[in-house]
């Protein structure tokens, strides 16, 4: 069975002022059946790193490289020296911001493996491509061009997040998220070993709310959220995770 996983990107977001909101979280949640994964600021890695509880921190991206001239870049070894233990790579915003490529996120994914960072691989179709029919197509070239060979269920997130979707309050349908699901997981089956494939943690993100969390974690294949504006106040986050507790 996939872990359950709650995982939180600040974006960003977040000064030393708001590593409370992780102490908070700690203490609501200490003995939690489910993981949870704060990823704050490149800056506040390490802090929040320190903090005591069982809340797992991690970066937003890393560098292919492990270090070298790549000024303002933080490498995955930066990341594992900070006490991160996870790494978000190819969020749809360094997709577009930075105009990452697959080939670019596969690369970030195999740093993160060699510094044993569990690789948080975003994709995603935007609404246009929705529109047009196109999103098994999409989330398929993604999957193939940004997860590398040999994904373990130990080494690899997979985190659903329609474009759209994004800090717009929008949502798809939850059929539309189970079919997305679905076809994730068997996509990934048919690249990767079948019972890796089988026991990936598969996120949906994108306007997860405390109001929305219940019926998402209750579809098939929906192993956990990442979520954004929502994890910024532990009152909301505490909220969803509560509900992924609930669904494990
Ligand atoms: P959101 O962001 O929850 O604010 O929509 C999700 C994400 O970008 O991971």
């Amino acid at each position: 069975m996939p872990r359950k996983l709650a995982a939180g990107n600040w974006k960003m977001n977040g000064v030393q002022a708001s590593l409370g909101e992780i102490r908070t979280l700690a203490e609501a949640h200490a003995g939690s059946d489910v993981d949870i994964l704060i990823c704050p600021p490149a800056t506040l890695v390490s802090l929040a790193a320190e903090l005591e509880g069982n809340i797992q921190v991690g970066g937003q991206d890393c560098h292919a490289n492990k270090n070298g001239a790549h000024t303002g870049d933080t490498s995955a070894a930066m990341l594992k020296d900070s006490g991160a233990g996870y790494v978000i790579v190819g969020h749809s915003e360094r997709r577009t911001d930075h105009k990452e490529t697959n080939q670019q996120v596969h690369d970030k994914a195999l740093a993160a493996w060699s510094e044993n960072l569990i690789a948080v691989v975003c994709i995603g179709e935007t609404l246009e491509e929705r529109e047009n029919g196109e999103t098994n197509q999409v989330l398929a070239n993604q999957l193939a061009g940004s997860v590398p060979i040999g994904a373990l269920a130990a080494n690899t997130v997979v985190a659903y997040e329609p474009v759209w979707a994004i800090g717009t309050g929008k949502i798809p349908t939850f059929e539309e998220i189970s079919q997305a699901h679905a076809f994730i997981r068997g996509f990934l089956a048919s690249q990767h070993e079948t019972s890796e494939a089988h026991g990936m943690s598969l996120l949906y993100g994108g306007s997860v709310k405390p109001s929305n969390a219940a019926e998402i974690f209750a579809l098939n294949n929906v192993d956990g959220a990442l979520v954004g504006g929502a994890s910024l106040k532990a009152v909301d986050f505490s909220a969803i995770i509560s509900a992924l507790e609930a669904s494990a």
